[in-house]
């Protein structure tokens, strides 16, 4: 089957007006990812690689996405909704590329998977003519119904259109069809608009292949698989089952969750084993956590990497280049952003390091915070390895804190710091025997004359 050629067509023209968005439907992201991404990832991880996309409202923005998440893929406007068969011969150039498999998909799928997309282009290849995947509801009324006669599919009605006694089939049409890629034209040229919402149906070519006698089958997917998203609580219900699915996986692979339901992951996080990751984790994009390492309760990552055996949060926020090696620590409330924290390093408490890097074994003292920015610029501070930051330390970008120096707790440090050097940046402490009591005293008689 891999040897078939496969192009994917996938539909992402709709307005999605119930999301009451300003922003097009399908760019809604599942786990950070726009849904129809979700879609294109799925068919490229089933083989079917040639994307295109047929785009209409909100185009501008979806091609731009897709140049990011699909950048391979063709684009075609479908400048006016006329039905999905329509949305489809928008993409006529790439059918006439000649294909054997031409698959149909919606853009408002998110949770289609790769193995149902592979069992549609598996009945193609036994010769199927068209193939339909399937999925089984006791609520199916919106959707096309499929109608079956002999093990063979001889048409797929939709609501408007069905009797009560079609209107009764629970077996759905789930919106991935497969299309022999030399009938596809043919097919699809032969639909009318004969129907309650006067738009051509993709979902008429089934009876007229059927009539010709072409071999048109249906297979059966997960409800899943055909969740169409039109609002955001089926958005959410989608976000809901990606989870799961994902938490699942996590746990499989070897990474401990305390308690599943409350760790999020991006479509991109990636865990190894032995990682333990306690209640109330986020994960954005881009994040990656080494064997063996600890991330405790309530942490927020994005774009960051964790080396194996490091230790973060609870209440730990690890910004976009945030990068931990082997057991480095950062401890609670600690903020760190494009920052290097070296082989067992620890920024155990309150500490904003920001466009640093931090040598190995270094230890910063609570409430350190590089002031990495005037307004205008940000500037880099240099922490060499050893050296031992003490607690309340403002480090004044630019700067370098040498090898094995020591900080004097409390101190601003505007000025480089030698290697092995100690350095004060406060106010020498002045004290003077007696001075509270005296000064009680006299506020206290002060405040009883005046009453
Ligand atoms: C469609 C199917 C129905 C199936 C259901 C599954 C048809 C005629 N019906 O119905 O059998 O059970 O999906 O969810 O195909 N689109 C365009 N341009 C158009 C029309 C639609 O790009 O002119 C896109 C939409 O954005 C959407 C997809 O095609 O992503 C499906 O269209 P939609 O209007 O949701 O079809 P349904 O009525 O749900
Ligand atoms: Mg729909």
């Amino acid at each position: 089957m891999s040897q078939r050629t496969c192009l994917s067509i996938i539909l992402a023209a709709g307005e999605g007006t119930r999301m009451k968005s300003a922003m097009p439907k399908v760019l809604h992201e599942i786990a950070g990812l726009p849904m129809f991404a979700h879609v294109t990832s799925a068919a490229a991880a089933a083989g079917a690689g040639d994307i295109a996309l047929v785009v209409g409202h909100g185009a501008d923005e979806v091609v731009k996405a897709a140049a990011v998440h699909a950048p391979s893929a063709t684009h075609f406007l479908q400048a006016e909704r006329k039905g999905t068969a329509h949305a489809v011969l928008a993409a006529r150039a790439a059918i006439e590329r000649g294909y054997d498999d031409v698959l149909v998909m919606f853009g408002d799928t998110p949770l289609l998977s790769s193995e149902a997309i592979s069992g549609v282009r598996a009945r193609l290849a036994e010769g199927a003519a068209v193939a339909v995947m399937g999925f089984r509801t006791d609520k199916p009324a919106g959707y096309g119904r499929l109608i079956e006669k002999d093990g063979l599919l001889t048409a797929i009605r939709e609501e408007k259109d069905a009797s009560p006694q079609e209107r009764g089939i629970d077996f759905c049409n789930g919106g991935l069809m497969g299309i022999a890629g030399h009938a596809a034209l043919v097919l699809l040229d032969a639909v009318g608009t004969n129907n309650a919402k006067g738009e051509y149906y993709l979902t008429d070519i089934v009876e007229i292949a059927a009539r010709q006698g072409l071999r048109v089958v249906a297979t059966e997917a997960a409800f899943e698989n055909a969740l169409g998203i039109n609002n955001r609580a089926e958005l959410a219900e989608a976000e809901g089952i990606w989870q799961a699915r994902r938490r699942r996986e996590m746990m499989l692979a070897g990474v401990t969750l305390i308690a599943p339901e409350t760790v999020f992951f991006a479509y991109d996080t990636k865990i190894a084993s032995d990682a333990i990751v306690e209640p109330n984790v986020f994960f954005g994009q881009g994040v990656s956590v080494g064997e063996g390492a600890n991330i405790h309760a309530f942490c927020h990552l994005e774009e960051a990497t964790v080396g194996p055996f490091c230790e973060v949060g609870p209440y730990a926020r690890l910004r976009p280049g945030a990068t931990l090696k082997k057991k480095a620590k950062v401890g609670n409330f600690c903020e760190i952003k494009k920052s290097e924290i070296g082989e067992g390093a620890k920024v155990p408490h309150l500490s904003y390091i920001g466009d640093a890097f931090i040598g190995a074994k270094a230890n910063i003292g609570a409430g350190t915070i590089t002031c990495n920015y005037d307004g205008y610029s940000k500037f880099i501070t240099e922490v060499g390895p050893g050296a031992f930051v003490g607690s309340n330390t403002s480090l004044v970008a630019p700067i370098r804190i040498g090898r094995d120096a020591y900080i004097a707790s409390g101190s601003v440090v505007s000025e480089d710091v030698p290697d092995d050097a100690l350095a004060f940046g406060r106010a020498r402490q002045t004290t003077k025997p007696g001075r509270a009591k005296e000064l009680r005293e006299a506020r206290a008689a002060a405040k009883a004359r005046a009453k």
